[in-house]
């Protein structure tokens, strides 16, 4: 649920580096000599680069002054190098750590890159033994980065933050014995890492993450003596087991703790209300048991960020518990709070996240409620519920609204300053509002399946933002609005009563992939315009979706909700009352997967060019008047794995030798004057016309038959599941280096992006 900004706080967070590094690295009118040791140190660095896409490194020629070099910085006295920074320059090539010689160098950041090697030269003891390095940052510093060993790093004996995020350390079995014990902070979140040692030294952290590891293994002892002073531990997503020893909770300055994701057991400790500090708390999606109280709680006073998210533990608040704390985020969402809505949630007035989706709530106060959801919140998420409230004179406030599937009753609710609601598989009824036509900042509308009628407002048009619309499953009427919000991208309006014609201008939307009129009651034919500006036909098809947002999805006979972020072309017109002929055009949709125009009266024959509808998956054409025969050129659709071509009037014998031959007969049935395989033979003239004129006998026949299938399979499957699992692998790296910043991120994501101003800005 906290995807969707997390790629928008990767972005943010890039743009931010973009235009600080610029200005932080501009100030170099500085009368320093460069130490010539240090100079040639830089250029061994240097000549591994093989890619510099932003000229960071351009200075590091021009300048014979290596002090005067974009990124380095020198003592003012010493002249000596004591500062690198070259985070976020996506530098390709060899990342050589022989920069560890530079005797003065205190701080070494490399994060951000593109590297895709690592070179660490064998240097001599006593000159790390030196080593003033404290601050070390190689995070994120290339896809698929690996190192084998972590040896050279015990050598660093002032080390006090070490970051190695997204490093692959799979080899490194032994990684406790190499950390320095200064180290203070210790990063090593996503390293691939399998072991974790009883015993360590590592006296003076204060700051560790271990998160995105694969440990399998209990919490180690030396968890337990590590100083009073720690302060933040994240052990999420480490597949870590066993129960959780009192003594974790001794640490009086621990402000963050995230033990998310794994599989500890066991009840919860009391004595976790002993942790004053505590501002964040993650404890979700284990397999803790027992119950979770206010005595867990007790002296909680600065918690602001409380996750318990998909825990089976039982929860049993008292219902006059007033909590010490005010939070800023609240995560219950598949829990089991019991079928009233906790009243002690009420009494939190700061909130700016709150998601209790999925958690049996039935009741609530009315009153109380109302207030809570009428709060201004970046999100609102009490989906999956059983609430069953008339919220018609709410003004909700919130950026994201999430309601779905509940029973909400009464007409909508008024809205302002929203960016996305979700209100479907509710009862609301009644028509849009007209307050809801000056939601300058929404983008996403789902009302799918509740009791709405009436018109749509034709100044709906005024949202020009809107990328999704969908009305779909309602009783809304009147004819389509001719002027459409020119972002849209997902059209749904199925299953209503609108009538008259499609307006041409729907096919005039740029961003147009999804658009769904099925079972209305539309007229006339099919418009007759140039189809080649929506995103359909365009060879780069994007679109901006990221969340984890349901759309609904009728493809290949059956309904599916499926995830916006996986981008896919739908025209589907069917069971309306359209006629005419199906404009040659629409067959030149190529990004289009999902084609069905079946039950309505469209007459004419398949155009040759329907063989490029390269990704074409899913086509229904069935139950129309069209005739002619089917096109060779369908046999190029590797990827179709739904047809139905059924109660035409088609001709002809299907052509054979592709997965044409794989449906069944009922994808072809009701053409009284087709046949072939799946269907009956062709009479003895047609199939000698076949014979002659296709020249295939019986064994390579089969052959193609059998050839044909394979590719398509082949092609479809890692054509289009193979991109996704690698671009998966892609933005886990990403997810999983953000997802924590984004959880702090969304509450200012308004515009105050505090954190990456906090984050390591270079000052000039
Ligand atoms: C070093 O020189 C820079 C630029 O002249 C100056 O801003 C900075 O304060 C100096 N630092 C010290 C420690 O003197
Ligand atoms: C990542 O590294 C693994 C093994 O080190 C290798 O098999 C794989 O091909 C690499 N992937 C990429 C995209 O470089
Ligand atoms: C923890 O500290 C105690 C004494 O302070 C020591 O006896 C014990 O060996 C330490 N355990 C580990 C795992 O370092
Ligand atoms: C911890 O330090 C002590 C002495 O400083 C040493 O004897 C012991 O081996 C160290 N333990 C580990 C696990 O490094
Ligand atoms: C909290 O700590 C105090 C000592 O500081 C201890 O007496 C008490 O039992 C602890 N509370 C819980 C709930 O563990
Ligand atoms: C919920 O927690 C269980 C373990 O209790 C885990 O297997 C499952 O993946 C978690 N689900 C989510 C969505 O995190
Ligand atoms: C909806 O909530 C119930 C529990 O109330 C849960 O079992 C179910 O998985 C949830 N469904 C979704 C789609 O989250
Ligand atoms: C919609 O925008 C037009 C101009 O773009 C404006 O004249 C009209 O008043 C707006 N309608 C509403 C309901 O805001
Ligand atoms: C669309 O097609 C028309 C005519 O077929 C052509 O004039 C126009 O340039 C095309 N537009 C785009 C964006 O390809
Ligand atoms: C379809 O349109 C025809 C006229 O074009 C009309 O007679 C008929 O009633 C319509 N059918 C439906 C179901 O609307
Ligand atoms: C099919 O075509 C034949 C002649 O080509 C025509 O007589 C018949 O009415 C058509 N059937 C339908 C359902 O259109
Ligand atoms: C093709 O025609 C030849 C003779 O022209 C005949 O022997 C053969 O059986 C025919 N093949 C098929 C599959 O009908």
């Amino acid at each position: 649920m906290v995807s969707s900004i997390s790629q928008t706080s990767i972005l943010l967070l890039l743009l931010f580096y973009a235009s600080t590094f610029q200005k932080g690295m501009s100030n170099n009118l500085r009368e320093v000599r460069c130490n010539e040791k240090d100079r040639q140190t830089l250029l061994i660095f240097k000549q591994g680069i093989v890619r510099d896409p932003y000229n960071k490194l351009v200075t590091w020629s021009s300048e014979k002054d290596c002090c005067a070099w974009k990124g380095v910085q020198c003592d003012n006295t010493t002249s000596r190098v004591t500062k690198l920074d070259l985070s976020t320059q996506s530098l390709e090539g060899e990342m050589n750590l022989a920069l560890l010689e530079l005797e003065f160098l205190n701080h070494l950041d490399l994060s951000m890159n593109n590297f895709n090697a690592i070179s660490i030269p064998s240097i001599p003891n006593d000159v790390i033994s030196d080593s003033n390095l404290q601050y070390l940052d190689l995070s994120l510093s290339g896809y698929n980065l690996s190192m084998d060993n972590l040896n050279w790093l015990s050598q660093l004996s002032s080390l006090k933050q070490l970051d190695l995020r997204g490093t692959d350390l799979h080899k490194e079995t032994n990684w406790l014995l190499a950390m320095p014990p200064s180290l203070s902070n210790l990063y090593l979140r996503d390293c691939q890492l399998t072991s974790i040692s009883p015993s360590a030294n590592l006296t003076s952290l204060v700051t560790v993450d271990l998160s995105y590891n694969n440990f399998n293994s209990e919490l180690p002892c030396w968890l337990f003596n590590l100083s009073n002073d720690i302060s933040h531990l994240d052990l999420s997503w480490s597949s870590l087991h066993g129960e959780i020893p009192l003594s974790l909770f001794n640490h009086q300055n621990l402000e963050y703790l995230d033990l998310s994701h794994n599989m500890f057991s066991g009840s919860i400790p009391s004595s976790l209300g002993n942790l004053t500090s505590l501002t964040f708390l993650d404890i979700g999606s284990n397999s803790f048991s027992g119950t979770i109280s206010e005595t867990h709680f007790s002296r909680l006073r600065n918690l602001e960020y409380l996750h318990l998210s998909n825990s089976s533990f039982a929860f049993h608040f008292n219902p006059e518990w007033v909590p010490l704390f005010q939070l800023k985020v609240l995560d219950l969402d598949n829990t089991n709070q019991g079928a009233k809505l906790p009243s002690w949630i009420y009494t939190q007035k700061s909130l700016e996240y709150l998601d209790i989706s999925s958690s049996g709530i039935t009741f609530v106060d009315e009153d109380r409620f109302k207030r809570l959801i009428a709060g201004n919140y970046f999100m609102l998420d009490m989906s999956n519920n059983s609430i069953n409230e008339d919220i018609s004179n709410v003004m909700l406030n919130s950026s994201f609204i999430k309601l779905r599937h509940n029973n909400f009753s009464g007409r909508l609710p008024q809205l302002s300053n929203v960016q996305y609601v979700d209100l479907s598989h509710n009862s609301f009824t009644g028509s849009i509002p007209p307050g809801w036509q000056n939601l300058n900042y929404l983008f996403y509308i789902n009302l799918w399946s509740n009791k709405l009628f009436g018109e749509v407002p034709v100044e709906l048009s005024n949202l020009t933002r809107l990328e999704v619309m969908n009305l779909g499953k309602n009783e809304f009427y009147g004819t389509i609005p001719i002027n459409m919000p020119q972002n849209l991208q997902v059209v749904i309006l199925r299953y209503n009563h609108f009538e008259g014609s499609i307006p041409p201008q729907l096919f005039n939307l740029s961003f147009l992939a999804h658009l769904d009129l099925a079972h209305n009651k539309l007229s006339g034919s099919i418009p007759q315009v140039t189809y080649n500006i929506t995103q359909m036909v365009r060879s780069e098809f994007s679109h901006s979706f990221v969340d984890d947002d349901l759309i609904n999805l009728f493809t290949k006979g059956q309904d599916y909700e499926y995830n916006l972020k996986w981008p896919r072309a739908t025209v589907d017109l069917s069971a309306n009352n359209l006629t005419g002929e199906i404009p040659l055009e629409l067959f030149g949709l190529i990004q289009v997967q999902t084609l069905n125009l079946s039950y309505n009266h469209l007459i004419g024959t398949i155009p040759k060019t329907i063989g490029g509808m390269k990704n074409l998956e899913s086509l229904d054409l069935s139950n129309n008047k069209l005739f002619g025969e089917i096109p060779q050129t369908m046999t190029t659709l590797s990827f179709l794995s739904y047809l139905n071509m059924s109660c035409n009037n088609f001709t002809g014998q299907i052509p054979i030798g592709t997965q044409l031959q794989s449906f069944d007969a009922s994808s072809y049935i009701g053409n009284p004057e087709l046949c072939g395989a799946p269907l009956p033979k062709c009479n003895t003239e047609d199939n000698n016309h076949g014979n002659a004129t296709e020249n295939t006998d019986g064994d390579s026949e089969k052959e193609s038959l059998y050839l044909g299938m394979g590719v398509g399979f082949a092609v479809g499957f890692w054509g289009f599941c193979g991109s996704l699992l690698l671009l998966r692998k892609w933005r886990h790296k990403y997810y999983r280096f953000f997802d924590r910043l984004a959880d702090q991120l969304y509450v200012t994501y308004m515009g105050k992006f505090n954190i990456f101003v906090n984050r390591e800005a270079p000052v000039s």
